[in-house]
């Protein structure tokens, strides 16, 4: 079976989830470091507790709750210009410096993004970045009211693309996504963005653990649940070798 369609996850794989820090510390000058990190670990949270509650929000919801949980938490007082100028810049964040090019280079493939996000903040992000132009579809999980790693999210790339979980490689960056992906049968390369030896230095050479090390701890290395993708690879440059390699 070739490999028809090349799926992304959105935050963490294209986009620089780390790139609100700049705006975050505008807003809180010395905190942005801290605000991203909690920020971002409460968002993960909420969907997996909404899920499991069965107290479905879309993710602008848990966005907006998880940032409010976060200024609170470390006693930051804000209003609400503030707190929306912190927020906007997740419809606008940075795009890894090697997204666009990888994208335009495996555009033999059909290219969608299989995201967590609302439609709405999603497609708004895309057009912002101008990925609208390169991507053939932009789907959110918001139909089936479940986040990803549930089955039922992943299988919206069959429902919206037309193709087996074999037909298609899944890509992210986040441990727990490529193996809810592996998990249902698709092929998947995981984004290794920061490898064990960075992250021994990291620990080695901070006195305190610092808020991003603990993010990257928490975070970025493989998980532990039985599961392993099927490449490990740096950075998306890396895919277009990758894909051509696939035996059919
Ligand atoms: C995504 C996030 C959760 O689905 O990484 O894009």
């Amino acid at each position: 079976m070739t490999i028809e369609a090349v799926v992304f996850d959105a935050y963490g794989t294209l986009y620089d989830i780390q790139s609100v820090a700049s705006a975050a510390d505008r807003a809180f000058p010395g905190y942005g470091e801290m605000i991203t990190q909690v920020w971002r670990i409460k968002q993960l949270e909420y969907t997996w507790l909404r899920s499991l509650m069965r107290r479905y929000e879309d993710f602008s919801v848990i966005t907006r709750e998880s940032l409010a949980y976060t200024l609170r938490s470390l006693g930051l007082k804000y209003d609400a210009g503030v707190f929306e100028r912190i927020m906007d810049k997740h419809v606008h964040l940075d795009l890894y410096p090697d997204a666009r090019q990888t994208l335009t280079d495996l555009k033999q493939y059909k290219l969608a993004i299989l995201s967590n996000g609302s439609s709405g903040m999603l497609n708004t992000l895309v057009r912002n970045t101008g990925l609208d132009a390169i991507l053939d579809a932009t789907i959110s999980i918001d139909s089936k009211r479940i986040f990803k790693p549930s089955p039922e999210a992943y299988s919206l790339i069959k429902d919206r693309l037309g193709i087996t979980p074999a037909q298609v490689m899944f890509v992210s960056s986040n441990p727990w996504d490529v193996i809810g992906a592996k998990s249902v049968g698709l092929n998947t390369i995981w984004i290794e963005r920061v490898s064990p030896e960075a992250m021994a230095e990291a620990c080695q050479n901070s006195e305190l653990v610092l808020p991003l090390t603990m993010f990257k701890a928490l975070r970025t290395q493989m998980d532990e649940l039985g599961l392993a993708p099927d490449y490990r690879v740096h950075g998306l440059s890396a895919l277009a070798e990758i894909l051509s390699s696939v035996p059919a």
